[in-house]
């Protein structure tokens, strides 16, 4: 059995220890939200946060997050939308949506340490997030508004 704290609430699941940690959010836990894109941490689509920082949950063994917290993009907002969710849907940055969640996840683990980021620190991280799309001048566009709302909201 392996527990561990999943969006604020503790989950117990009784699978083998090496079992990608995205296969039992989305197979066990039924946490549809983070996706399957290439299974190889090369396109960023399973992006969540562990103890708030980004990583692929294609290939973290679920046992590495025993203990730990797990956030997906279900568990993001709290007490409302995260300042991302709302300058994502002000700027319509989906196209397909596929890579999308795990591109706010990435976004967010930037904002969370660097509340004001420059487009090359931007770029930095969300350089492990893919888009078929081609949505990255939108994602940036968001990101940037996001990080202003963020600093409004901490100054009201
Ligand atoms: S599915 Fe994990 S990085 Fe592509
Ligand atoms: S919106 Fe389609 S892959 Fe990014």
């Amino acid at each position: 059995m392996i527990s561990f704290t999943l969006n604020r609430s503790t989950v117990d699941v009784d699978i083998e220890a090496d079992t990608p940690l995205l296969w039992v959010l989305r197979d066990t836990l039924k946490q549809y939200g983070t996706k399957y894109g290439c299974g190889q941490a090369l396109c960023g689509a399973c992006t969540v946060h562990v103890d708030g920082a980004p990583v692929r949950s294609c290939v973290l063994p679920v046992e590495a997050v025993a203990g730990r917290e797990v956030t997906t993009i279900e568990g993001l907002a709290d007490g409302g939308p995260h300042p991302l969710q709302t300058a994502w849907i002000a700027a319509d940055v989906p196209q397909c949506g596929y890579c999308q969640s795990g591109q706010i996840m990435s976004a967010a683990a930037l904002l969370a340490t660097n509340p004001d980021p420059s487009d090359a620190q931007i770029d930095a991280a969300m350089r492990g997030n893919v888009c078929r799309c081609g949505t990255y001048d939108r994602i940036r566009l968001a990101i940037k508004d996001a990080a202003a709302r963020g600093r409004s909201e901490q100054e009201t």
